[in-house]
């Protein structure tokens, strides 16, 4: 098994790659003036079975193309079978037509990638399950819920606690952690009027007198989850904490964290943010690296991934 990163989140790969005491694939991996990728891998990998880790966050279409030009040169190199190690898939919310003449982003990605030359693919908390169906090869879909469960049940003994889902789509998700911190869940009715904007319209559950856990897959521009934890301390929350698996914080968002009314927000290192938060004191990590490290080694060994979650 050899281990190749790309190059948007080098901390995670070597972090992964301690923890199976393997050593990262010697690469070399640059731009052209142009700003054209180009990748060359300076060992031999022929016979061996790879894993490229690369998240598709911003610069989103870059990382993407970094990763597709990977997984070329992989397969063009007779490694025996390639998993394309995606801690954030990028493009994942738009996986349907949401109107007339739209493209379904997902479905892209999904096509690239295979084509490219995956043979498997692995990720963390997909936006949408059945994004999985866009590819005609094993998706692993590795979740945080029990990472966060650990850490929720180590910090916050002794609190009343609520999961919350910020809007409808989440509460698969936060039910999963709220069955296994065996607490009540409240749902956000939260409505988009247009790309980027959020409006919170009703809330579903008592949160009175309760530390409120808003649960959710990404945050990205910050609205959805500030608006939640404004509409929760109006109904009487007494604190509002965060747990987001991928935490793409664009333009302001970590501002707007910082003047809301979160206590705290937790995100894992699917994203490396280590510059974005670094003067943050709201904005915590949560290190996904023992859970994929682990993935990765069963994948290998051909052991179940799901019992990872049971
Ligand atoms: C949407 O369905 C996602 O699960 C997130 O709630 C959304 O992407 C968050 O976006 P923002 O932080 O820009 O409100």
């Amino acid at each position: 098994m050899k281990i190749l990163s790309g190059t948007s989140n080098n901390k995670l790969s070597k972090d992964i790659s301690k923890k199976l005491k393997s050593k990262l694939v010697n690469t070399n991996i640059k731009r052209f003036a142009d700003g054209e990728i180009y990748i060359e891998i300076n060992e031999n990998i022929r016979g061996n079975s790879v894993f490229v880790i690369q998240s598709t966050s911003t610069p989103v279409n870059d990382n993407l193309m970094e990763l597709l030009l990977c997984l070329d040169a992989l397969k063009r190199s007779s490694a025996k079978n390639i998993t394309a190690v995606i801690p954030y898939f990028g493009y994942a919310r738009q996986d349907r037509k949401v109107a007339p003449r739209t493209s379904i982003s997902a479905k892209v990605v999904s096509n690239l990638i295979s084509m490219a030359g995956a043979d498997r693919v692995v990720t963390v908390d997909l936006h949408a399950g059945q994004i999985q169906g866009f590819f005609d090869i094993p998706v692993d879909n590795l979740f945080t819920t029990p990472l966060f469960a650990r850490f929720i049940k180590k910090s916050f003994k002794n609190k009343k606690l609520i999961c919350v889902s910020p809007d409808v789509g989440g509460v698969q998700r936060t039910r999963g952690l709220a069955t296994k911190l065996k607490t009540d869940l409240a749902i956000i009715d939260k409505r988009r009027p247009k790309p980027g904007k959020s409006q919170v319209m009703n809330l579903i559950g008592d949160v009175r007198g309760k530390s409120c856990l808003i649960v959710d897959d990404i945050i990205d521009s910050g609205g959805t989850i500030v608006n939640a934890a404004e509409v929760l301390k109006k109904r009487g929350a007494t604190e509002i904490y965060v747990f987001i698996t991928h935490g793409v914080l664009s333009g302001d968002a970590t501002r707007k964290i910082q003047n809301s009314k979160i206590k705290k927000l937790f995100i894992t290192d699917t994203i490396d943010n280590s510059n974005k938060i670094k003067n943050n004191n709201k904005i915590e990590v949560l290190s996904i690296s023992s859970l994929m490290a682990e993935a990765i080694k069963r994948i290998s060994n051909s052991t179940s991934v799901s019992d990872l979650f049971n």
